[in-house]
């Protein structure tokens, strides 16, 4: 059977650092708050020139280089992100033109936080019927530009970045195992962004005050526990395994109270989940390929390690994927 490997990873975030300390000069907060409940202490935000496309590029030009390949090589491009620079063309189009990468085909997967997991399963697919392709899986964002930077509710949670893998297929018995996804639309309101003025009249109500995040963040904190649980479950289960199997879990990097209970309800040790959004804050569809890229150039994951990748989003998406390095 044919599985799909990661060749190369690749990481980038924007050269401005915003420190909790100078968010307490914008909105009515503390170091401590935001500490204590996000874990998080910088995130960093894009400037002029730092487009969600061009980071794209750089991360994927990392990703290229430690995978020894040439962006001729690359046959498609599949961008997760909620921030592309433009309605049309697509992030993946942009970045396509970035490289120079002329012989891939392109497309955005807007799937919220849980991107770059719906980018990865789409790629799996494609390499599992035709193992020769060499695919290009981005995660990208600029939510800085979507955050009401006077709401401390929402403004203290989110930065910019970008993280990529380039895929290709083996017919050895190591890389994606197994994976599920899941969405439930029915539960959007309470994680959304209205980021085009909207043609829906139900969505044209006082409070959806334009291209804002809207969060209701204690159920979002309910749901992604209880979801990303279920997702990690049902593929251990797919290929017979328990937590205990697992070297390491990279998730998406929404909040440190989330993401301990994640691991008390799943019973593994604190050192089993890879955590860098003291650095980053929440970078929705970056958050993955961002602390995969980390893990791997620290050498965290060792060839034949176990490594689950976990995520939760706006939709409401979420799902899981499990890979053997
Ligand atoms: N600084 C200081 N005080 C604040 C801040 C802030 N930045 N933000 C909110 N508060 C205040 C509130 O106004 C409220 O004050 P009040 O009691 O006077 O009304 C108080 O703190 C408590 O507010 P809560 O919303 O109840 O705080 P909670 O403990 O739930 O923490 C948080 C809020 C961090 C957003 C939490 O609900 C959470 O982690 N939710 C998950 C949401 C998340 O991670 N979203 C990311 C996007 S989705 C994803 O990526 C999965």
């Amino acid at each position: 059977m044919n599985r799909m490997v990661i060749l190369g990873t690749g990481s980038a975030v924007p050269e401005r650092v915003l420190s909790n300390e100078d968010l307490e000069k914008m909105v009515d907060t503390s170091d401590e708050w935001i500490t204590s409940r996000t874990g998080i202490k910088n995130r960093h935000i894009a400037g002029k020139g730092e487009e969600t496309s061009r980071i794209a590029a750089v991360a994927a030009g990392r990703a290229l280089a430690m995978a020894g390949l040439t962006a001729a090589d690359i046959d498609m491009i599949i961008v997760g992100t909620i921030t592309s620079d433009m309605g049309m063309p697509s992030c993946a189009c942009l970045v396509q033109k970035e490289l120079g990468a002329a012989n891939a085909f392109a497309f955005d997967i807007n799937a919220a936080c849980s991107g770059f997991i719906y980018a990865l399963d789409i790629a799996d697919k494609y390499v599992r019927a035709t193992p020769g392709l060499k695919i290009l899986v981005v995660g990208a964002e600029t939510l800085s530009a979507r955050v009401n930077w006077e709401d401390r509710n929402t403004c203290v949670l989110f930065g910019d970045g970008a993280g990529a893998c380039v895929v290709t297929g083996t017919a050895e018995d190591r890389g994606m195992l197994a994976g599920k996804l899941y969405s439930d639309g029915t539960l959007y309101r309470l994680l959304y962004m209205d980021s085009a003025p909207s043609m829906n009249k139900e969505l044209l109500c006082k409070e959806n005050d334009g291209s804002y995040i809207k969060m209701a963040g204690r159920d979002v904190f309910k749901y992604a526990v209880r979801s990303m649980e279920g997702a990690i479950s049902s593929v251990l289960a797919q290929e017979e395994l328990s937590v205990d199997d697992i070297s390491l879990i990279i998730p998406h990097q929404a909040n440190i109270r989330i993401l301990k209970s994640l691991g008390e309800r799943l019973g593994v040790a604190d050192e089993k989940i890879y955590i860098n959004l003291d650095k980053y804050g929440n970078t929705s569809a970056a958050s993955i390929p961002i602390a995969l890229d980390e893990a791997n150039r620290q050498g965290c994951i060792r060839p034949g390690d176990l490594i689950l990748l976990c995520a939760f989003g706006g939709g409401f998406t979420w799902g899981a994927a499990l890979f053997r390095w």
